[in-house]
């Protein structure tokens, strides 16, 4: 009975392929997938279809799959996020046995990570939130794998995992233990802020390309493939060029035909939250998501187009150019990365994960979706200074803002002037213009606060942390609202 290496749950794409992976690489794997009424099985459609010939058990009860693995068990469910999950656990637990692990590979909120670690401890079990990213051809060939939870889970999976995880130039897998509780979903979670960040860059990039520079398709798909052969090589930078070239059935581009409507499942916002919670200021995500929301409004945007339609552009006496647009998409990526990483050191310190951030950058070099070669250059600023508290303050990152900067501000300044939405690249430059400001005026913010609310402030003559309030109008007396912070 007690035959698979590894017990699979849900035969979703991203579930099939990664048994798949599994199977190539010489595990067993048991499989299953609950029954969906009028449907055929999907476990007997896997075993029989792909998967014919192959190591695979198809099982057809939580039951038998548990006792098709053998102990200590490793049981991988790639099920949907949320109230699926505490299902799936609840049928597994009574047939799981001391030293089991549950491994959960979907986007799911670290918060409930953290809790399912905990209980799962309590009863003498192991459990993991691994990050699994790369999409489908990823999770079949080679995908970048975080994982995190319970560390007597790491030398039972370990092996596997590695082996079906991307590598890089140097064979070293695209998988690390990242740290206990929910660390390792909460590390896809940033990866996935930072992907929308990249995406909408890109779509910024892509809106001053057509509309300023007047560029088509063809010429878009030309220029991205220059530029994924430099410094912005990756793989959003790739498929965008694929993009661009791609024809409808009739010849037509596919992408001049897709609504300009943007979906979400919520990791994005999972980031912004977070950084929320710990007041840690993600712009450039935020305003990712925030842009997504903004497209998903199609009735309000009609009736601004129809109420304002002239915007006033200006036209700008200096022209634009491709490389300057290429240059602000660098530092505005920069910026977002140089965000991600603090937003992941403040939550790590929080938590006691102590994350390594230099080996986080590396398992994201290959099989993910924000693969690129950019992430090379953010382990070494890791490797050479591992508490660095911002990416800006490394060297070669100060060096790169330095060459970008001009161009930076002309295109932000453009995008203003020419009436083009640039909410990630202008919201990147005021973070860097104000993260660089000596004397910010949140002193008046201050000043404010203490007329109307008596909220106290603090003054440049004394650093020792005394709070002041002053009777601003002669008619406020001297009690002042107690000093706390949100
Ligand atoms: C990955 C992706 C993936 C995510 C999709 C869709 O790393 O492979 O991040 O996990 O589900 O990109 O995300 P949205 O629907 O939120 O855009």
């Amino acid at each position: 009975m007690e035959t698979a290496d590894i017990g699979l749950i849900g035969l979703a794409v991203m579930g099939e392929n990664l048994a798949l992976n599994f199977e190539s690489k010489g595990y067993t794997i048991a499989v299953y997938n609950r029954r969906s009424p009028g449907r055929e099985h999907a476990v007997d459609r896997f075993v029989e279809g792909r998967g014919r010939g192959k190591r695979l058990v198809g099982t057809h009860s939580i039951r038998e799959l548990v006792e098709s693995v053998r102990r200590p068990r490793r049981i991988l469910m790639m099920i949907r996020a949320g109230e699926p999950v505490d299902e799936v656990i609840g049928q597994l637990m009574p047939y799981l046995e001391r030293g089991d692990v549950v491994i959960d590979g979907g986007n799911s909120d670290y918060l409930d990570t953290q809790r399912r670690v905990a209980q799962a401890e309590k009863a003498g079990l192991s459990f993991v939130g691994c990050g699994v990213s790369g999409g489908e051809l990823g999770a079949l060939h080679g995908p970048s794998l975080m994982p995190g939870g319970s560390a007597a889970a790491w030398p039972l999976i370990k092996e596997p995992f590695q082996a079906i995880a991307a590598k890089l130039d140097d064979g070293s897998p695209c998988c690390e233990w990242i740290g206990p509780g929910g660390s390792g979903h909460f590390v896809k979670t940033v990866h996935n802020g930072i992907e929308y960040g990249d995406m909408q860059l890109i779509a910024e990039t892509y809106s001053l390309l057509r509309n300023r520079l007047g560029m088509d398709n063809e010429s878009l798909a030309s220029l991205f493939e220059s530029w994924n052969r430099g410094e912005l090589n990756s793989y959003l930078i790739g498929i965008t060029a694929e993009i661009f070239r791609f024809k409808d059935d009739d010849g037509a581009y596919l992408l001049d035909r897709i609504r300009d409507v943007a979906r979400q499942k919520g990791t994005g916002k999972w980031s912004v939250s977070a950084a929320l919670d710990r007041n840690d200021p993600l712009t450039l995500i935020a305003e990712a998501v925030f842009a997504r929301m903004l497209s998903a409004l199609p009735d309000e945007r009609r009736t601004a187009a129809e109420s304002y339609p002239d915007p006033q552009a200006q036209s700008v006496v200096e022209t634009l150019t491709a490389g300057q647009i290429r240059a602000a998409l660098y530092a505005s990526k920069l910026v977002s990365y140089a965000q991600g990483f603090s937003l992941m050191r403040r939550v790590s310190e929080l938590y006691d994960w102590r994350l390594d951030y230099g080996t986080i950058a590396r398992i994201w070099r290959n099989g993910c979706i924000i693969r690129s070669a950019f992430l090379e250059k953010v382990t070494e600023a890791f490797r050479t200074d591992p508490d660095l508290r911002s990416l800006l303050f490394d060297d070669f990152f100060r060096d790169k803002i330095g060459q970008t900067l001009p161009a930076w501000r002309r295109v932000v300044a453009h995008g203003a002037l020419g009436a083009v939405a640039l909410p990630c690249m202008s919201s990147a430059l005021s973070y860097f213009d104000g993260l660089r400001t000596l004397r910010s005026p949140a002193n008046l913010l201050q000043a404010q606060r203490d007329y109307f609310g008596a909220h106290r402030y603090e003054r440049i003559d004394r650093d020792d942390g005394t709070t002041f309030h002053t009777d601003w109008t002669g008619r406020g007396g001297n009690t002042s609202a107690e000093s706390y912070e949100a």
